[in-house]
């Protein structure tokens, strides 16, 4: 694996806020994407925050709304008149050894495609159904921050994982959607739809704890929260507070951004925890497969302890099962304090505290 070398973009914001950006050269091929500093404008405010900190319970607090933000766009590209961006560059980020290949792909948007941390955009693959219409759109979550991996907000880049599985007649079936992106070629176009999504948005406050779970392709959002958070300057915005990203996969080849991650942890060690759990190489002390929630069990008091507080935000992204399995770890915390989960949970959703896009 490629050593994670710092690199610096300096990127000025309007004519009165500047952003700089620094980042590590990690995994995929970087040389294209870091290998000189720019000086661009960007066009759009960024928020400002106004969230409260306190200690008291979700539902009294009043808090600003991470969805009434001005500025922020959706559905701006429709599946009738969808943006052509283009593939600027597509790598395979899990070894050859893991089960199904994930890859991180980077598009050409021109800055047209003003979207937020947590957004997600949709893909319309070329190419006709078997009826001979085409291919309707599939939602991808956005792996980059709003700045983009290149630093000048013009760019927009995802995390696909290439489904490929045997049906019921015993044929191999390739997913439509995902192989036509894990196959594009730099140089060649996409068309893009959105942004779309407001349920993923980070909250404003910059002293929240937010608790990060993401199973495989689910980590997309988080790495672009995390690379607003710590490789990235914002005048309106410098996180002070605590970063925790649970990520569950198969096997440790399939392990996402993996380097990007670490070296965030040494820029950020009081602010950023970093727990992965390998499903099929690790156990916990009775054996049990390591899934997220079977990692999360493990700092269950302290998660507990953090939960209690306003400004504690958990977002989950990925497969379906796991918010389940996480739900059933919760009902036993919160039972201890004498505490019905579920409506628990209800008051952590309207506070916005408790987010979920799972699949
Ligand atoms: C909000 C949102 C965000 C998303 N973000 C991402 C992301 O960041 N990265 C990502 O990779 N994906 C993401 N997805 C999933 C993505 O939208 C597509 O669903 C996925 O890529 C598969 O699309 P496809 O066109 O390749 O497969 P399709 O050609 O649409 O085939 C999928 C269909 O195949 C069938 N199928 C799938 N697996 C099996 C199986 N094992 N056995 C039998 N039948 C099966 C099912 O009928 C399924 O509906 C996201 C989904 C949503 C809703
Ligand atoms: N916003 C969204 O809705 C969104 C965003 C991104 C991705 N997705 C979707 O999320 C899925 C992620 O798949 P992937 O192929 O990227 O992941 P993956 O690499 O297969 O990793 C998924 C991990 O989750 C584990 N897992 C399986 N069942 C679980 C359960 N019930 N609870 C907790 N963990 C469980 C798997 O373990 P084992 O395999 O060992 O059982 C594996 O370790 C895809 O279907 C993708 O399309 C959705």
């Amino acid at each position: 694996m490629a050593s994670a070398t710092a690199v610096t973009a300096a990127v000025s914001l309007s004519s009165t806020k500047s952003t700089s950006l620094s980042v590590p050269s990690s995994s995929f091929n970087k040389s294209f994407v870091f290998s000189h500093r720019r000086n661009v404008s960007i066009s759009g405010k960024l928020s400002i925050v106004r969230a409260q900190v306190t200690t008291e319970a979700p539902q009294k607090v009043v808090k600003e709304s991470k969805k009434q933000d001005e500025g922020l766009v959706t559905n701006k590209y429709k599946p009738k008149d969808p943006y052509t961006g283009m593939c600027l560059l597509n790598t395979k980020i899990t070894g050859d050894d893991a089960p199904g290949e994930t890859w991180h792909m980077v598009f050409s948007t021109e800055g047209l495609i003003p979207y937020r941390e947590g957004q997600s955009i949709g893909v319309i693959p070329d190419g006709v159904d078997k009826n001979g219409k085409p291919h309707k759109l599939r939602l991808y979550s956005i792996a980059s921050s709003a700045l983009g991996d290149f630093g000048d907000s013009k760019t927009v880049s995802l995390c696909v994982k290439r489904l490929v599985y045997t049906n019921d007649q015993g044929e191999i079936v390739k997913g439509v959607c995902s192989n036509f992106l894990c196959d594009l070629k730099p140089g060649a176009p996409v068309k893009i739809t959105g942004p779309v999504g407001k349920e993923m948005l980070m909250p404003k406050d910059p002293n929240a704890t937010v608790v990060m779970l993401g199973t495989g392709t689910g980590i997309a959002p988080f790495r672009s929260f995390l690379w607003k958070m710590f490789f990235e300057k914002h005048e309106d915005y410098k996180f002070n507070g605590l970063a925790w990203l649970f990520l569950g996969v198969p096997t440790s080849s399939s392990l996402l951004y993996k380097e990007e991650f670490e070296k965030m942890k040494e820029k950020a060690p009081d602010n950023f925890r970093l727990d992965f759990a390998v499903s099929r190489e690790q156990t916990n002390a009775k054996g049990e497969k390591m899934y997220i929630q079977t990692r999360m069990a493990e700092y269950a008091s302290e998660l507990w302890e953090l939960l209690k507080k306003d400004n504690t935000f958990v977002y989950m992204c990925g497969l379906k099962g796991m918010e389940k399995g996480i739900d059933d770890i919760m009902v036993s915390l919160a039972a201890n304090d004498g505490i019905d989960w579920l409506e628990y949970k209800r008051q952590l959703k309207k506070a916005e505290q408790w987010n979920v896009e799972v699949y």
